[in-house]
């Protein structure tokens, strides 16, 4: 299955495209991991992401596309993926319908998580994200065990520099004008499933994948 998350900042994608990509066995492709672990690791990439992320824009497409085109080219991608945060913008999704189309590949469904903008300010707020294995975690919602530290690996947990208060405003900004166009988008190339992403994790986990059973 090749299947793309779509939904505002704080909407559940990580969480739940954890969750999807392990019980679906495919790789779970996040463009917002990718750049933030080149961020951390200062490489040339990561410098070129730094200040837009940080002030919560799109980084520019060429960057973006070149880094999700090498990574779609991996081995582990070629029968199927889940994307997380790929495409941001229509020129994203026309960009990657032709580099489908060139592996004779398509996508299978384009879930959309949907939640209301206080829900996600709720959410992104209380976010702390795993420096280790990167799991999620909320500070009320899905508190770890022991306060900073992982329950799955151990590692130190941080708060994301993108989840200050006006960058999140701004991030939703972005969402609305760039990204939601990706709804109409999908809807008309009929691959569209819209998914109630409110409620505790394990049920709007559930709700998801029987909304991708009949694509299974
Ligand atoms: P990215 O990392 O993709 O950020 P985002 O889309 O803003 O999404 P988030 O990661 O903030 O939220 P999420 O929906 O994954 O929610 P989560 O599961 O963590 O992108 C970051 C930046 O990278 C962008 O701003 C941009 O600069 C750049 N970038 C990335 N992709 C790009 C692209 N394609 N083009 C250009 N630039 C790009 O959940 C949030 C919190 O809620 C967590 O604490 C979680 O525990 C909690 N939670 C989740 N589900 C529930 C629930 N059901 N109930 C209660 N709490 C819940
Ligand atoms: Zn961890």
């Amino acid at each position: 299955m090749r299947i793309v998350l779509v939904g505002p900042p704080g909407a559940g994608k990580g969480t739940q495209a954890h969750f999807i990509a392990s019980h679906l066995a495919i790789p779970r492709i996040s463009t917002g991991d990718i750049f933030r672990y080149n961020v951390a690791n200062n490489t040339d990439l990561g410098v070129k992401a730094k200040e837009y992320m940080d002030r919560g824009d799109l980084v520019p497409d060429e960057v973006t596309v070149a880094m999700v085109r090498d990574r779609l080219a991996e081995a582990d991608a070629k029968a199927g993926f889940l994307l997380d945060g790929f495409p941001r913008n229509v020129p994203q999704a026309d960009t990657l319908k032709k580099m489908l189309a060139e592996l004779d590949q398509r996508l299978t469904v384009v879930l959309e998580l949907v939640v209301d903008e206080e829900e996600v300010v709720r959410r992104l707020s209380g976010r702390r994200t795993c420096r280790r294995c990167e799991r999620v975690w909320h500070l009320l919602y899905d508190p770890p065990s022991q306060p900073g530290i992982c329950d799955d690996c151990g590692g130190e947990l941080f708060q994301r520099d993108d989840d200050k208060e006006e960058v999140i405003r701004h991030r939703l900004v972005v969402y609305s004008s760039q990204t939601s166009p990706l709804i109409a988008f999908y809807a008309d190339e009929g691959i569209l499933v819209g998914l109630d992403a409110t409620g505790p994790v394990e049920e709007v986990t559930a709700r998801a994948l029987s909304a991708l059973q009949p694509y299974v």
